[in-house]
């Protein structure tokens, strides 16, 4: 079980509890199904809406998640969120580079974080 605590500026933080190792749910069908308002557009990993910022829970860990698929490198590069160097980066040692993610394409894994998203 992974502890994923949502925070935004006009919500109260909630922390829910996912089931880790499925490999297929993302951060936002996980907000979905706990009525967690994180925006979304396309659910796809093309229109860059659903950008949030992952933390570690225990800073010490460092970035979370596995690496970025193609689609956010494509979308992260465009709202100039990552740099070739932070893409090359993660081509080396199979991390995350960045704290910025797509909630659409990330999949929760066993580990414990913080996803800060806006709010309307
Ligand atoms: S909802 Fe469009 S990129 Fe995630």
């Amino acid at each position: 079980m992974a502890n994923v605590t949502f925070s935004s500026q006009l919500h109260k933080d909630k922390t829910v509890y996912a089931v880790a190792g499925s490999h297929k749910q993302t951060i936002l069908e996980l907000a979905k199904a706990n009525h967690i308002p994180i925006d979304f557009s396309c659910g796809d990993g093309e229109c860059g809406t659903c950008l949030v910022k992952v933390k570690p829970v225990d800073k010490k860990l460092g970035h979370m998640g596995g690496p970025l698929n193609d689609r956010e490198v494509k979308v992260l590069k465009e709202l100039g969120k990552i740099t070739k160097a932070q893409i090359e980066q993660m081509a080396i040692d199979d991390l995350p580079p960045t704290e910025w993610r797509l909630a659409c394409q990330m999949v929760v894994r066993d580990e414990d974080i913080l996803v800060e998203y806006p709010s309307k």
